[in-house]
């Protein structure tokens, strides 16, 4: 028998605005926030692909299309701060931010880098995070119960040949969660890190056979045997959503892959 007291679904009735919601972890993040009853709205550069998103949505959840709302916002341009003023003074006050937006993987060998490319590499991942901190913060419900939840990744902690700006970038979001955690309290900011997982990103790097290959290689490596699914990673955003005591942290969602 369940329990009239305890509030098991913390996120029924909640709003979560998710950048990036139209793929990879966000749109996983996006499926789990309906099936917990939350309301969504859902952001990301392109309107055609927002439209289909809620198509895949609505068909997916038939009964939540009153709960899904989203608006374009293009974050890797020079004007992204307008750009997110404009788009929180339309979905107003949010209980939770998730940020999964991101271009293309700027990986190339060392004598590739550019100071434009370094540039170009930190705007989605990092500028854009942090400008969304900073505006956020004033649509925000205030209190623990609010939370912002940046993504990192396990190249913050493990080098790899050709991936100098992303490790970069990721070592800087691992020390933003934490001072933004400071400057934003008491609402809560957390990073989710995953490893290797089987989202949309991966179309810009391989070919889908090759990339089927790969990832049939490196999922033996892992401890769980596989790559991770953007449902399975989805969970970590949930927890760090859910648990209103945990903030300035990083949770790893890896297969393992980060301690062998
Ligand atoms: N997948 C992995 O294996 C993995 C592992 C570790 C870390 N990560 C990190 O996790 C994050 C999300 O990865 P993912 O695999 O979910 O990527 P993804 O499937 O490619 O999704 C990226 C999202 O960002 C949006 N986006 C792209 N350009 C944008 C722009 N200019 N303005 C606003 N939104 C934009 C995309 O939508 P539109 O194209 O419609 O704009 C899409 O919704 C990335 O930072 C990635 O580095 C991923």
């Amino acid at each position: 028998m369940s329990s009239t007291k305890y509030n098991y679904n913390k996120l029924a009735d909640t709003h979560v605005l998710i950048l990036g919601g139209t793929s990879g972890l966000g749109f996983a993040v996006a499926k789990a926030c309906l099936a917990h009853s939350a309301r969504i709205t859902i952001s990301s550069s392109s309107s055609l692909r927002i439209g289909s998103t809620i198509k895949k949505l609505v068909s997916e959840f038939p009964d939540c299309k009153e709960r899904i709302n989203y608006y374009p916002c293009d974050l890797s341009r020079e004007t992204s701060e307008q750009e997110i003023e404009s788009l929180f003074s339309q979905v107003g006050i949010v209980d939770h931010i998730v940020y999964t937006a991101a271009d293309a993987l700027p990986l190339m060998p060392l004598g590739d880098i550019t100071r434009e490319k370094i540039i170009a590499g930190v705007q989605m991942r990092l500028i854009a995070p942090i400008l969304v901190a900073k505006i956020g913060s004033r649509y925000l419900t205030p209190g623990p119960e609010s939370s912002l939840t940046l993504t990192s990744g396990g190249i913050s902690e493990r080098p790899t040949e050709n991936w100098t700006i992303v490790a970069g970038v990721m070592g800087g979001v691992n020390s933003a969660v934490r001072n933004l955690a400071l400057e934003m309290k008491p609402v809560r900011v957390n990073a989710v890190s995953p490893g290797l997982v089987d989202t949309e990103m991966w179309d810009a790097t391989f070919e889908k056979e090759e990339k089927d290959t790969a990832f049939r290689a490196l999922g033996e490596k892992h401890l769980t045997g596989r790559i991770a699914s953007a449902d399975e990673v989805a969970e970590a955003y949930l927890y760090l959503m859910k648990d209103s005591n945990v903030t300035g942290r990083v949770i790893s969602s890896d297969s393992g892959s980060g301690i062998v």
